[in-house]
């Protein structure tokens, strides 16, 4: 996976060490924390972790630090299996799901930051507005006019269901975004690798029939033409998708239809 330099925060002030005395296997965790409410800046906390009573994932090592040793570590998570994508988070210099990490894949201490270059509302929770309502903006439903038949689902084909293999997937993690040059700079206006993904997602179901329209609503120097095919995402994705070839087939779509 690809690993890359977090942005640059403000001065990051060193904070406390909890120790795990008497512990034989002891793993250190270095935690982001800010707490938007004390004004002050933010610091990185230790906790020291015995391994012989946590389980093998980083997020089972962050609820353990939450229920045992500092309640106030404020985090997402839900599923705990990669399915809800709430557990994004940059560890060890890679965006990726604690739920899906390894502990042991961490050679040295553990160092966990927020997705890189969002706003964070609290320790390891960034602020995901603006990327939802970037998914909202490209009606990331099924738009058709045809009526369906009254006493079964609308069919598609093997192949033409095979399209949206490599898209459903999509968790809307944000790991890929968080990851792009591009959409650190310009994630205002570019929609980011994980959006375009989802817009690919519809554009590639046969039983949409509003391709012309999404193709519009891309059509933008801005939204779509700010990928610059750097790649960070594919490699990021911890769910093995390729959101840069989905971009590139919008890309080559727009092209075929002018
Ligand atoms: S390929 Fe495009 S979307 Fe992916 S990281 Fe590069 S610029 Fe961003
Ligand atoms: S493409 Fe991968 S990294 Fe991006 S949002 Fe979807 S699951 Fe997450
Ligand atoms: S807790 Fe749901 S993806 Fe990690």
């Amino acid at each position: 996976m690809a690993k890359f330099s977090l942005p640059a925060h403000s001065t990051i002030n060193e904070g406390k060490t909890f120790r795990a005395d008497g512990a034989k296997r002891v793993k250190r965790f270095r935690l982001y924390r800010w707490d938007p409410e004390t004004g002050q800046n933010p610091r990185l906390d230790t906790y020291e972790i015995d391994l012989d009573k946590c389980g093998p994932m980083v997020l089972d090592a962050l609820i353990k630090i939450k229920n045992e040793i500092d309640s106030t570590v404020t985090f997402r998570r839900s599923c705990r299996e990669g399915i809800c994508g709430s557990c994004a988070m940059n560890i060890d210099g890679t965006n990726t799901l604690a739920c899906l990490k390894p502990i042991d894949d961490v050679k040295d201490d553990v160092k966990i930051y927020p997705l890189p270059h969002m706003p964070v509302v609290k320790d390891l929770v960034p602020d995901l507005s603006v990327p939802y309502a970037q998914y909202a903006s490209i009606e990331p439903w099924l738009k058709s006019e045809t009526v369906p038949p009254p006493d079964k689902e609308r069919t598609q084909s093997v192949e033409e269901r095979a399209k949206i293999d490599g898209l459903w997937e999509c968790i809307l993690c944000f790991c890929c975004s968080t990851s792009c040059p591009s959409y650190w700079w310009n994630g205002d206006r570019y929609l980011g690798p994980a959006i375009l993904l989802q817009a690919y997602r519809w554009l590639a179901d046969s039983r949409d029939e509003h391709q012309g329209e999404r193709l519009d609503n891309l059509e933008d120097p801005f939204r779509l033409y700010r990928c610059h095919t750097i790649m960070n995402c594919t490699k990021t994705c911890p769910k093995g998708l390729n959101p840069a070839k989905a971009i590139g087939e919008i890309k080559k779509m727009i092209v075929a239809r002018n």
